[in-house]
């Protein structure tokens, strides 16, 4: 994941909880089909969806600010990233929250999308000339010709965020980019931080903790080298005993996974965002996770924290609450899972492994091999581990401008991203004790006062750049 969501959760707009929730219009852009090849879908075109609000636009006058949809539904962003609004009502700008083309519903060939040869249109490339052209179009509609446009996005959308801006500079004057591990995913991390720094979030609680996670994978390994699935069965509630090595290693991999969604979502309050989180995941964890003498007990509830926050499953099926994919982070559910697969086979580098060294995981590799191998089995495609950082430069930003990288340092993330500033227009805020892009998220009482002095320098920075590039539209000829 880096963002992708539980669809199986997702009543958004039902679940807007504590964020203040601005007046979104739901509109659809006549949107090109295929930005780079004149021929092979002629004039095609599709619906691609977007949010807007006008309710805090000094009209004509005021900023834009456009969030640069990434790998789920546009709704889940809008609601769960109340600082956009928070900073549009101070600033008086116009919010536009655009939805990533082959996500939610901006599906470009209906049914047959996610089939091949139809997936082959879902690049980042092709994601970065709809919002340019989005923008473009939108602006002259609205007679918003001399406003400044500053792009925002949390994670993969913070990467396109970067993006943005280094590729269409004439048309965004900066940008955001929160949690964005634009590093690691060119192709420039260690396989083993992704694992490590989410372990370090439960180190950090508690070192009995991480003990207790390894004990209970060890007991589970030696039940598993036993072969005595219905004893598995039994101890994790599942559905069905499991049979193979390949439901083994289906298990292993559904209970990292609820660990990875733990440390991201570390929130100091309850959340609705890819699924729903206590206060605190990460300790509410650790705590059930020494709640008993029985490791393997502790494990199943742990997990239960992520998969059964409902509280109405009567056991966990393997194969419907997790997907194996591209992405040993997790790809969500749904049809965005296969959209989000496909960018891990393609462009996105997600090469993470568990080791049980540096992590408290079972040893679960997955090398650059083993990408290629399920992803020319899977979609047919070959992935090309360096074309990321040849197309968006990788670590040689010093070229660019006006864009902030934050991190909070909880975030798993956090490390494949930049974390020094690079240039006094390239600046790199820290967030101590915050979680996944916690700064795009509203005002909260619980927030640390690190996040409200990372908005406060973000606030000041974005309206310097307006100001600039105010300048610069009504000077040009
Ligand atoms: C695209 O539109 C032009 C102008 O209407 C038309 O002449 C052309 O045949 C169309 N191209 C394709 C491949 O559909
Ligand atoms: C889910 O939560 C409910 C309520 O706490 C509990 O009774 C049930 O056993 C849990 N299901 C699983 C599979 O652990
Ligand atoms: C992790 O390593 C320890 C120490 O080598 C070993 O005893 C344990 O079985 C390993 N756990 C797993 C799940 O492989
Ligand atoms: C942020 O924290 C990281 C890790 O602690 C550190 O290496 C880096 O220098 C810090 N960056 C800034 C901009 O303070």
């Amino acid at each position: 994941y880096l963002t992708s969501y539980l669809s199986l959760y997702v009543s958004s707009r039902k679940h807007a909880g504590l964020e203040k929730e601005p007046q979104f219009r739901e509109k659809y852009f006549s949107q090109t089909v295929d930005h780079f090849n004149f021929n092979s879908m002629g004039n095609g075109t599709f619906s691609q969806r977007y949010l807007i609000t006008d309710e805090y636009w000094k009209k004509s006058h005021g900023p834009i600010f456009f969030y640069t949809g990434n790998e789920g539904d546009i709704w889940e962003f809008a609601l769960n990233s109340g600082f956009i609004t928070e900073l549009a009502a101070q600033q008086g700008a116009l919010v536009i929250f655009a939805e990533h083309r082959y996500y939610g519903k901006s599906l470009p060939f209906g049914k047959d999308t996610f089939s091949i040869p139809q997936i082959g249109l879902l690049t980042v490339e092709q994601a970065l000339a709809d919002y340019a052209v989005m923008i473009t179009e939108l602006k002259e509609q609205l007679g918003a010709r001399d406003c400044p446009v500053i792009v925002f996005g949390g994670s993969y959308g913070g990467m396109l965020s970067v993006y943005m801006r280094i590729k269409y500079p004439n048309i965004v004057a900066g940008g955001l980019a929160a949690s964005a591990p634009i590093l690691s995913t060119a192709g420039l991390g260690d396989s083993t931080q992704f694992f490590r720094d989410v372990t370090a979030d439960f180190e950090r609680v508690a070192p009995e903790c991480t003990h207790a996670v390894r004990g209970a994978f060890h007991q589970l390994k030696e039940l598993a080298e036993r072969q005595d699935y219905s004893r598995i069965q039994m101890e994790f509630s599942l559905c069905k005993p499991p049979s193979s090595v390949r439901d083994v290693r289906q298990l292993n991999g559904l209970l990292r996974n609820a660990f990875t969604l733990m440390a991201m979502l570390d929130y100091p309050y309850s959340t609705q965002f890819m699924g729903n989180m206590p206060a605190n995941p990460v300790k509410v964890g650790c705590k059930t996770m020494l709640s008993g003498p029985d490791l393997l007990a502790n494990l199943r509830d742990t997990v239960g924290i992520v998969y059964n926050s409902t509280g109405v499953l009567t056991c966990f099926d393997l194969y419907s609450l997790y997907l194996e994919c591209a992405d040993p982070t997790g790809c969500g559910l749904g049809s965005d899972s296969l959209a989000w697969d496909y960018q891990a086979c393609t462009e996105i580098n997600l090469c993470y492994e568990s080791n049980n060294v540096t992590d408290m995981f079972p040893p679960m590799s997955f090398t650059e091999r083993d990408r290629e191998f399920y992803c020319s089995k899977r979609w047919a495609v070959v992935p090309r581990p360096d074309w990321l950082q040849t197309q968006f430069w990788g670590d040689a930003l010093s070229a660019a401008s006006n864009i902030i990288f934050s991190n909070g340092d909880l975030d798993p993330w956090a490390n494949g991203g930049v974390r020094k500033s690079l240039s006094s227009s390239l600046i790199a805020v820290n967030i101590s004790g915050g979680a996944h892009h916690l700064d795009l998220r509203g005002s909260n009482d619980a927030d640390p006062l690190s996040v409200i002095s990372a908005r406060k320098t973000e606030a000041d920075l974005i309206a310097q750049w307006v100001k600039m590039e105010r300048t610069r539209l009504t000077q040009s000829p």
